[in-house]
């Protein structure tokens, strides 16, 4: 295997993995021999996944983890030192969107289920990550979005949890580095998961998926393997001098 994307003996951390970006990396990871833990809330589907993972020979554990929970965050680093003895990589991927609300009618509700899944579930994530990474290093990416670079209209709770999520990411890099824990955020464009094109944002499909390519240069959403590529282009053990970033895989949305 190339050694640039060669897994093998590292362990891996996913939450968010049941759907989307967070179950095609675990299929990555595991198929460039990283043993994962795989944590979500929807168990049904995070079930199926790891039974296929484990068919094909993959080293895996899953759990239910709701990241809004600090217990539930610190309970899958537990299990990885527990089943595999080291955790190498983590990746805070589990988020959610929320419909497209005009600013002035966001509501409490809205922030306060945005803060409590998508920044909360990334710090209390990086807090354990990092405890169990002190002594051997590691790399952690977070998964922002271009909502966290840039105003995103009608999407502003949303905006405001990624944008602390590079906070976050840049804090938990300045002060780790020395340990040797790199920590990057990734920062798609809208992209065909099931949190585009089946959740709260997918009502008239077509054209919501017209309007909002017409905002990038290429003129369409991404892929989902597009951006799991730069996850595991980030994660690599031979990507040892990148820290702190922010990186953006957006069809040029951030090149305006
Ligand atoms: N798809 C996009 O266009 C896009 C763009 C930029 C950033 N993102 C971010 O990418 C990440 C992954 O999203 P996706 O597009 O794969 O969406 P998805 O909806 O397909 O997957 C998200 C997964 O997170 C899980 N989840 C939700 N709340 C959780 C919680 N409290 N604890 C644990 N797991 C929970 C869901 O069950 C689901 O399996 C999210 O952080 C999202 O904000 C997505």
């Amino acid at each position: 295997m190339d050694p640039i994307l060669d897994f093998t003996g590292k362990t891996a951390l996913i939450t968010g993995a049941a759907s989307g970006f967070g179950k095609l990396l675990a299929e990555e990871l595991g198929k460039r021999g990283a043993a994962l833990v795989l944590g979500d809330i929807n168990m049904d589907a995070l079930n199926a996944q790891a039974e296929g993972l484990a068919e094909q020979g993959v080293k895996v554990a899953a759990l239910r983890c709701d990241v809004s929970r600090e217990a539930d965050c610190k309970a899958m680093v537990e299990t990885a030192l527990a089943q595999f003895g080291h955790l190498d990589m983590a990746v805070n991927n589990a988020g959610i969107a929320h419909g497209f609300i005009p600013f002035d009618q966001l509501t409490e509700e809205v922030l306060d289920q945005q803060v409590n899944v998508n920044v909360k579930g990334v710090m209390f994530g990086m807090k354990h990550q990092i405890a169990a990474m002190k002594e051997n290093g590691g790399s952690i990416v977070n998964v922002s979005s271009m909502a966290g670079l840039g105003g995103a209209p009608k999407i502003g709770a949303y905006s405001a949890a990624k944008h602390a999520v590079i906070g976050l990411t840049k804090t938990a890099a300045v002060e780790m580095a020395k340990r040797n824990i790199r920590v990057n955020a990734i920062c798609p464009f809208y992209t065909h998961t099931p949190m585009v094109d089946e959740g709260e944002l997918s009502q008239d499909k077509a054209a919501m998926h017209a309007m909002l390519a017409s905002g990038c240069p290429m003129k369409r959403l991404g892929q989902p393997e597009e951006i799991v590529t730069v996850m595991l282009m980030m994660l690599s053990p031979a990507n040892s001098y990148m820290n702190g970033q922010a990186i953006a895989v957006d069809g040029g949305v951030s090149a305006f």
